[in-house]
């Protein structure tokens, strides 16, 4: 494995006094990791440094041509001060199913893994102390050739920054309310909506502008064909509570394959609940709604864990979900992973990994 050159600030930062009041993704702990890439030299040079700005020419590529990517993760203090990230290995897996889709050179997994978690010592003092706050991990990937050509890029940059954070969304774990897309569209099969790519957030604004102007969170995507069948939420998985079935849309292309949604379906089934992957249209749900048998609806991310929908709006239908409550599903999902998360449960599936 290369060695990481570790150059420590020496102008450290103040921590946020009240982490109650840190919002989500504002400041920024007082190092980053980077690591350049050079065709004929492969990944080389990781290093610890002071966070500070990246210098870029006005041509690197990924300004013009969106060659970007990342991953989004989180590192967590137990009571007895241990630190803790959740499946890391998942995330840098998914990282280079993102790299080689956007013809990015693919990472050493294991490697950066290390890495972060070397990061992440070196700032443990930035991981927060209050319930609910993490360290969150943003690790991305740009393509930096000084360039405006449509090609690859030669020469890349892989970097970690860290925010300490706190819910995702203002309202915690009370039920967000969701508007349904019906014009714009986030990703098609065959695009890149499978990925954790910048310019899928890129294409969300507008829609979710738009949503927000008419007070509600966040936007639900419908398939890009036939504006039918459910996707995702903004920036979250979603799941839908339907008597006895679970179900969220299967990963076929379009989809982000979550981490949180991948607990989630395994923690559910461990539990000896019927969840399902399958294709499910905005229309099955409005059905179940009016019958009643819409108990729950949340939303799964790394930044937002467990989102409970109180309310989704579909042209002129207004779906209330169970009173616009947080119903026991959502709350005991909730509980659970966070509490796998702090290191507050027993860990049975091995998801944590101590950042030593
Ligand atoms: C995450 O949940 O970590 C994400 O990457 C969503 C993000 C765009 C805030």
């Amino acid at each position: 494995m290369q060695e990481i050159r570790i150059e420590r600030t020496q102008h450290p930062r103040p921590k946020p006094v009240d982490e109650s009041k840190l919002g989500f993704g504002n400041i920024f702990s007082d190092h980053m990791f980077l690591m350049n890439y050079d065709e004929g030299q492969g990944w080389h040079d990781p290093r610890i440094v002071p966070y500070g700005p990246i210098e870029l020419e006005p041509s690197a590529m990924c300004l013009h041509y969106g060659q970007s990517v990342f991953e989004g993760m989180k590192a967590y203090r137990t009571k007895d001060n241990r630190i803790l990230l959740f499946r890391p290995e998942k995330n840098m897996a998914r990282l280079n199913v993102s790299n080689d889709r956007l013809c990015i050179p693919l990472i050493d997994e294991e490697f950066a893994k290390e890495a972060i978690a070397k990061l992440v010592d070196v700032d443990r003092d930035w991981v927060p102390h209050a319930e609910g706050a993490s360290l969150y991990i943003r690790p991305f990937i740009i393509g930096i050739d000084p360039h405006v050509g449509v090609h690859p890029a030669h020469h890349l940059l892989f970097v970690v920054i860290c925010s300490p954070s706190g819910a995702y969304y203002p309202e915690g774990l009370d039920p967000v309310r969701i508007y349904v897309e019906k014009n714009y569209v986030r990703a098609v099969r065959g695009g890149m909506g499978f990925t954790k790519t910048a310019g899928n957030y890129a294409a969300s604004l507008k829609a979710q502008d738009e949503a927000e102007k008419q007070h509600y969170t966040q936007v639900l995507w419908l398939d890009g064909v036939e504006r039918k069948y459910i996707e995702e939420v903004g920036t979250m998985n979603v799941f839908f509570k339907i008597g006895d079935e679970v179900v969220t849309p299967e990963l076929q292309g379009s989809i982000l394959s979550g981490i949180t949604r991948m607990s989630a379906i395994e923690l559910m089934r461990s539990w000896g609940m019927n969840v399902s992957e399958r294709r499910i249209s905005i229309q099955e749900v409005a059905d179940a709604s009016k019958e009643g048998r819409l108990e729950e609806a949340f939303g799964t991310g790394t930044a937002a864990v467990i989102s409970p929908i109180g309310e989704l709006k579909w042209g002129d239908d207004i779906m209330k979900i169970n009173d616009g409550k947080i119903g026991p599903l959502s709350q005991k999902l909730y509980d659970t992973l966070t509490g796998i998360q702090w290191g507050n449960l027993p860990d049975p599936m091995g998801w944590t990994y101590e950042v030593k």
